[in-house]
């Protein structure tokens, strides 16, 4: 079969909602925009683990501590997953890796803020896992098999993270001035660059066209945007809190908020390598990949007398 040929079966596998698996033949882009996305997504659950690491040990309570324990801890399985998917196309995670320390691979700008108070564990969990689910759900439907089940695992958890995060903010602006102040705060640092989550406006996304045609994205940047705006806007009500955009107002017509216009200056300036955090980002990631040399080493090692070890076994009997 020629290449027109696999390729129009392809298309109609896509089509028809048929997943596309490892062994299955699949155009060299649709491999490589997939091993980008799924590599930058692992990256964004590595480095998003930080901003909230920063606030274990200072957490309020025992509760808290241990609630925001779990969550990083999910977020590193998260990006386990999602390596473990990229190397399924062939992605090599060393390499991964050496693109997100030399600054080449991206991950999301939204971790590029600085966590400066209590609120924004709270701010972080409500929006920033809240524009996740927003986005990984329609992922659980993506064409590449190893993805969308990776995504139904990660779903699952991310619920847990946007609850305990909302709950958070509950008790803060149900509590004295002064923390509803500092929940207010954080809504004021964390909204528009939760909005900035969901990439790029549509004109001027290089990859959604092609990532609809493909089914790896199943809605375009704006429209997961807007979906997340009508969840929030309700739930800032419910707090008692402002969102910090003066234009942000229910349409009656379109059954949605219509919302100010973002600064994509900002965002193209973070995502470029020059947000508040991202040297101290990149500076901590590749800090723990050096010191965790020594167990990828000692794993390596293991497993390697392991396969002696049954080898002979298997010779012997
Ligand atoms: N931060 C950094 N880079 C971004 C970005 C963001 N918020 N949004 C877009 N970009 C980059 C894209 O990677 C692309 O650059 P590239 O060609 O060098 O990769 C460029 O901007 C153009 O954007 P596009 O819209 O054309 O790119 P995509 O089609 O890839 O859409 C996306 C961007 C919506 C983020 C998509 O990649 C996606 O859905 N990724 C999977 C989900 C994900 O990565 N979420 C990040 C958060 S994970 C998280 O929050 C974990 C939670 O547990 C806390």
């Amino acid at each position: 079969m020629n290449v027109i040929d696999l390729e129009t079966r392809f298309q109609e596998k896509i089509d028809s909602d048929i997943r596309i698996e490892p062994r299955d033949w699949m155009p060299d882009n649709y491999r490589h925009t997939l091993i980008r996305q799924i590599g930058q997504h692992a990256h964004s659950e590595i480095v998003g683990m930080l901003p909230e690491g920063n606030w274990i040990t200072r957490a309020p309570s025992l509760k808290r501590k241990v609630a925001l324990l779990a969550k990083v801890q999910d977020e590193a399985g998260h990006g386990l997953y999602l390596y473990s998917a990229a190397e399924t196309l062939g992605g090599d995670r060393d390499h991964m890796f050496e693109e997100l320390h030399s600054g080449k691979a991206k991950y999301s700008s939204i971790f590029n803020y600085p966590t400066l108070t209590w609120a924004d564990m709270g701010a972080i969990g409500w929006l920033v896992d809240g524009a996740a689910i927003q986005n990984q759900i329609p992922l659980c439907r993506c064409s590449y098999g190893p993805y969308a089940r990776a995504m139904i695992r990660v779903c699952k958890e991310e619920s847990f993270h946007q609850r305990q995060g909302f709950e958070i903010m509950t008790v803060l602006c149900a509590g004295t001035p002064i923390q509803k102040a500092m929940a207010q705060d954080a809504l004021n640092r964390f909204w528009w660059p939760s909005l900035m989550m969901f990439g790029p406006p549509d004109a001027e996304s290089t990859h959604t066209a092609q990532s609809k045609k493909w089914g790896i994205k199943r809605f375009t940047n704006d429209e997961l945007r807007q979906r997340f705006v009508d969840m929030i806007a309700p739930q800032a009500d419910h707090l008692g809190i402002t969102i910090p955009d003066p234009d942000l107002k229910w349409n009656e017509e379109t059954k949605q908020y219509d919302f100010g216009e973002i600064d994509w200056t900002e965002f193209w300036q973070v995502v470029k390598g020059h947000g508040p955090c991202n040297k101290d980002r990149i500076a901590a990631r590749t800090k723990a990949w050096e010191e965790g040399a020594w167990v990828r080493e000692a794993a390596l090692a293991y497993a390697e007398k392991q396969q002696i070890h049954s080898t002979t076994k298997s010779k012997a009997v």
